[in-house]
C-alpha cells in the first residue's frame, strides 16, 4: 500500500511508471533509504511521510531508482544525422549558434557524443551550445568531471577516442573543446519552459526516457519536447519510442537509424529535411558523411520491440540489435544502414528473408531503407508484407500511413492511422493528471 503511494509520488514527480522498473525495485530502494537514515525508529509509514515533506528526501529516493545507463555514441546513426542537420543550417540565428537540448543527459555520454560529432561536422566550438538536463545530481556530477571507464565506450569503432579524449589514471578525461560547449544542469522534463522561436532549440535528444512512462505520460512528455524546439526542429528519440512524435504530428526525417523527426504538423516538399546542406568548412578528421540528402522518406526504425510492450519488467534499456561483429544478416543489416551503406543493408536483408520468409522485422527495415533512398513504392511494399505477417505491427502502420499521405491516399492513411491508434489506445491505461 505504501508503495503504491511512493509510485504516485514518483509519478507525479519525474513521470516514472512504477511497473517499468519494477516494484521489487522501487522496494529495495525505500529499504535502502531508509536504512541510510539508520535510525531505528523511521518505519516505512514515518518514511513516507518524510517523502511527503522533503523534496531532498524524494530527490535522493530517485537517485536510488533511476537507470543512468548510457554509452558513447549510443545509437550511432543519430550522432551523424545531428551532424549533417548542423551542417545544412543556412545561418545561425541565435549567438550561441546551432543549439541541442539533451534531456536525460545522464552521465553526459550523449552530450559529448552530440559535441563530438558536430565537431566532426565542421563546426568549431563557438558555433553551436548544449544544455544538458537530468533530474540526477549523481549523474551530472560525473558529467561535469568528464572522466568515463571502459564501460562508457562499447562497439570498435573508437576513433573519436583518440581525438578527443585524454588518458588519465581515472579513465579518459574528456578535451576541451567537446567540454567547453556543454551546461550541465538538473532539471526535470516536465519542468520545461516553452520557449520563443527566439530562443528555441534547433534538436532536442530525448532518448530512452520514455520507455519509463505510461502511454499518457509519454505523450506529455513530447509535448513539452515539442515547446522548447522550434519549428523544423528535430527531435531524436530510442529506437523502440520513435512512434511518438510521429503519433503527435512531428514528420520522420530521412536519416538511416537515427531515430529523428521534424516539429512540422504537415510534411511540406521544401522543408529542412530536404533543403540542400549548405557546407560550411571542411571536416578534418570527419567520418563519413551523407552524400546526398534524402526527400524525406519516414526513417526510424524500431530495436524490433513489439507494440505493445512485452509483458512483465520491462527492461530499460533495450540493447540495439546490432554490434560489431554479428555474423546474423539482420542485425549486420541494421548495422550497414547505421553506418550509411544502404545497400549493402538492403543485400544484407534478403539474405536473412531466404532463410526466414516471414520476418516481419527484415520486412520494416527493408521499408526504411527504401524510405531512406527514395524508393517510395519499394518502400509501400516492404512495409505491406511486414504488416501482412503482423498486422499490429506498430511502426510499419505509422510509416505506412506517411506514405500514403505523402502519395495522396489520405483515405488509406487514416486507415493505417487509426488502426496504429486503437493498438495504442489498447496498451494505454487511465491515469491520474500530473503535477508538475
Ligand atoms: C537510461 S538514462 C538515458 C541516458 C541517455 N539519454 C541515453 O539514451 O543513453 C535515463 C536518464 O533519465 C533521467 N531522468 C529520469 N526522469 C527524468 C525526468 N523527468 N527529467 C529529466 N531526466 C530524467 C535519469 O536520471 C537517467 O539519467
Amino acid at each position: 500500500m505504501m508503495t503504491n503511494e511512493i509510485s504516485r509520488l514518483l509519478k507525479a514527480e519525474i513521470g516514472l511508471d512504477s511497473k517499468t522498473v519494477g516494484m521489487s525495485h522501487i522496494e529495495a530502494a525505500v529499504q535502502s533509504r531508509i536504512n541510510r537514515h539508520a535510525s531505528e525508529t523511521l518505519g516505512h509509514a514515518d518514511y513516507l511521510e518524510l517523502l511527503k515533506t522533503s523534496k531532498d528526501e524524494l530527490r535522493l529516493l530517485i537517485e536510488e531508482i533511476i537507470v543512468p545507463e548510457t554509452w558513447f555514441f549510443r545509437d550511432p546513426g543519430a550522432f551523424r544525422a545531428l551532424g549533417q542537420i548542423a551542417q545544412m543550417q543556412p545561418q545561425p540565428l541565435h549567438p550561441q549558434g546551432f543549439r541541442v537540448l539533451c534531456v536525460a543527459c545522464s552521465s553526459g555520454e550523449e552530450p559529448y557524443s552530440a559535441a563530438m560529432a558536430l565537431l566532426d561536422a565542421g563546426l568549431d566550438e563557438t558555433r553551436f551550445h548544449i544544455d544538458a538536463i537530468d533530474v540526477s545530481a549523481r549523474a551530472l556530477e560525473k558529467a561535469r568531471l568528464g572522466v568515463y571507464g571502459s564501460n562508457s565506450f562499447r562497439g570498435t569503432d573508437l576513433g573519436f577516442r583518440d581525438r578527443y579524449f585524454t588518458r588519465s589514471p581515472n579513465g579518459y578525461r574528456i578535451n576541451g573543446a567537446a567540454r567547453s560547449s556543454i551546461t550541465f544542469q538538473w532539471q526535470n522534463l516536465f519542468s520545461l519552459e516553452p520557449r520563443g522561436p527566439g530562443d528555441a532549440y534547433d534538436a532536442v535528444f530525448c532518448r530512452n526516457l520514455l520507455i519509463y512512462f505510461d502511454q499518457d505520460t509519454k505523450h506529455q512528455a513530447i509535448q513539452s519536447l515539442a515547446t522548447v524546439l522550434k519549428d523544423d526542429g528535430k527531435l531524436f528519440v530510442a529506437p523502440s519510442e520513435t512512434s511518438l512524435p510521429l503519433h503527435a504530428g512531428f514528420a520522420p526525417c530521412s536519416f538511416p537509424l537515427a531515430f529523428a523527426s521534424e516539429k512540422k504538423p504537415t510534411p511540406e516538399p521544401a522543408s529542412a529535411c530536404a533543403k540542400e546542406p549548405i557546407r560550411r568548412r571542411p571536416a578534418p578528421g570527419s567520418r563519413r558523411l551523407w552524400k546526398t540528402v534524402h526527400r524525406r522518406p519516414p526513417g526510424p526504425a524500431t530495436t524490433g520491440a513489439p507494440f505493445p510492450a512485452p509483458p512483465g519488467r520491462q527492461v530499460p534499456d533495450p540493447e540495439p540489435e546490432s554490434y560489431p561483429g554479428t555474423e546474423k544478416p539482420l542485425e549486420r543489416a541494421r548495422e550497414c544502414a547505421n553506418r550509411g551503406d544502404l545497400d549493402q543493408a538492403a543485400t544484407l536483408c534478403r539474405e536473412h528473408l531466404q532463410n526466414n520468409a516471414a520476418s516481419t522485422e527484415a520486412f520494416h527495415l527493408m521499408g526504411l531503407i527504401h524510405d531512406s533512398k527514395g524508393e517510395m513504392e519499394e518502400a509501400v511494399q516492404a512495409y505491406r508484407k511486414a504488416l501482412y505477417l503482423d498486422p499490429k505491427h506498430y511502426d510499419s502502420l505509422m510509416h505506412l500511413s506517411y506514405l500514403m499521405r505523402k502519395r495522396g491516399d489520405v483515405k488509406s492513411a487514416d486507415t493505417l492511422a487509426l488502426r496504429a491508434k486503437r493498438l495504442e489506445n489498447a496498451t494505454s491505461t487511465p491515469t491520474p493528471n500530473r503535477a508538475s
